[in-house]
């Protein structure tokens, strides 16, 4: 959890019917607790899992319910309630609540403030997970995230777990914590965002290089690093493309996620988003493709297996470090090491031509870990021993460390 302080900022809550609605209530404590002054609206099925009272008595201002209310709209309209907030966030986001923001309707208090608002909307979905995978709900989602531009809509979560219906699944509402984290991330003050201006891109997980339609060569890496890393950069204020091969992990609040399957995909989405001022290549991009991939499923044959001819992929971190206009100020790059951590990273460092380089050895657990132990070699000679944390510490100290770097 980033520790920006929200002071001055505002936020209008909207709490959906759920049995998370109690979750909102831990999510106003926090954003008090970091400086946010928090207005709230209660739908009327959330009414039913939690008071307005508590609400009340968290924010310290009255809780709007209805539309029609003349006492409420002399104090202040819905329309400038919608404009009042500098982040509106929707926790939890019913499949109700969902679906009539996607869809444009104002038949509510709540439904109506999300059409009238100018500023961006956080969605923290809660629901069953049948509801949740249900294709209704996610064209929804997919269709408010693609108003972006407009005002924008992130989403964060659902997460995956025990339900309180007692099924298993993504579903249940992000932790307030985790909430907050987003919120921090979308609002930070300039303090807080020294990479505000700063465009980044990043690539993350593997590759994937067909055989034919339904084979190919790929490898383990989960995303996680490089992910983490597209959000550390983006909570400093950095307007971040992830460019990531195909893994199972949702795009991070406020970065634009490109996916690709092939290396030379990849390169071709990493060289669309330049000029940048960052480049993190954290892909593990398999280094062959098979030359002359089948139209059709290969068949066994009596003759055995099929032999495969492999060709080089492009370097895509060596192309973005080429001398240039298009190159980023700051390249980084990653070497996966299984021995000789350092000659093989500083080799790769110079061959490379990139700024710096994190060395990573991977012969230890890290292939779909939580935690990593790197080093930091840079082309100065400087390296920073990282002892084994987790993934979004490491991730936290390179954003801090590339924010310093711009700085100086
Ligand atoms: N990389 C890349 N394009 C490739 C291969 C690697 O951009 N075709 C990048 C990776 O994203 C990483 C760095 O180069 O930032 C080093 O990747 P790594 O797999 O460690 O090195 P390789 O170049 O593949 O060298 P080797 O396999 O010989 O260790």
């Amino acid at each position: 959890m980033t520790t920006a302080s929200l002071s001055g900022r505002k936020v209008l809550l909207i709490v959906g019917g759920g049995i998370a609605a109690y979750k909102a209530l831990e999510l106003v404590r926090l954003l008090k607790k970091s400086g946010a002054e928090v207005m709230s609206l209660l739908t009327s099925a959330g009414a039913e899992f939690v008071t307005p009272m508590s609400l009340a008595a968290l924010t310290g201002h009255p809780v709007r319910q209805a539309l029609f209310m003349p006492e409420d709209e002399t104090a202040m309209g819905h329309i400038e309630l919608s404009r009042w907030a500098d982040l509106v966030v929707v926790a939890p986001a019913t499949a109700g609540l969902i679906a009539k923001a996607a869809n444009g309707f104002a038949d509510d208090l709540a439904s109506t403030t999300l059409l009238a608002t100018d500023k961006k909307v956080l969605l923290a979905p809660a629901m069953n997970v049948r509801m949740w995978l249900h294709p209704a709900v996610q064209a929804n989602v997919e269709r408010l995230k693609g108003f972006d531009g407009f005002h924008g809509v992130a989403v964060v979560g659902p997460d995956e777990g025990e339900m309180a219906c007692g099924e298993f699944g993504p579903g249940r509402m992000a932790e307030p914590t985790a909430i907050l984290s987003a919120i921090q991330g979308l609002l930070a003050g300039p303090d807080g965002r020294p990479l505000a201006g700063r465009r980044a891109v990043v690539t993350a997980g593997p590759t994937f290089e067909p055989i034919d339609p339904v084979r190919g060569l790929t490898n383990r890496s989960s995303g996680k690093q490089g992910y983490a890393i597209a959000t550390a950069l983006a909570e400093l204020g950095a307007e971040v493309t992830l460019v990531s091969g195909p893994v199972a992990i949702d795009a991070p609040v406020g970065v634009t996620r490109i996916w690709v399957e092939s290396a030379r995909e990849m390169q071709a989405e990493v060289q669309k988003y330049l000029p940048a001022d960052i480049a993190v290549m954290s892909a593990a991009v398999a280094d062959w493709r098979v030359d002359g991939v089948a139209s059709g499923k290969i068949k066994k044959a009596p003759g055995g297996p099929p032999s495969l001819a492999l060709i080089e992929n492009p370097d895509i971190l060596a192309g973005v470090s080429k001398p240039g206009k298009a190159r980023p100020k700051l390249v980084v790059g990653f070497a996966a090491e299984t021995s000789d951590l350092e000659a093989n990273a500083r080799a790769k460092l110079s061959r490379k031509g990139c700024d710096w380089i994190v060395g990573n050895d991977v012969s230890d657990d890290v292939f779909g870990a939580d935690g990593n132990a790197v080093t930091l070699f840079t082309k100065d000679g400087g390296a920073d021993v990282w002892p084994r944390q987790s993934k979004t510490e490491v991730a936290r100290k390179l954003a801090a460390k590339i924010a310093d770097h711009f700085k100086a």
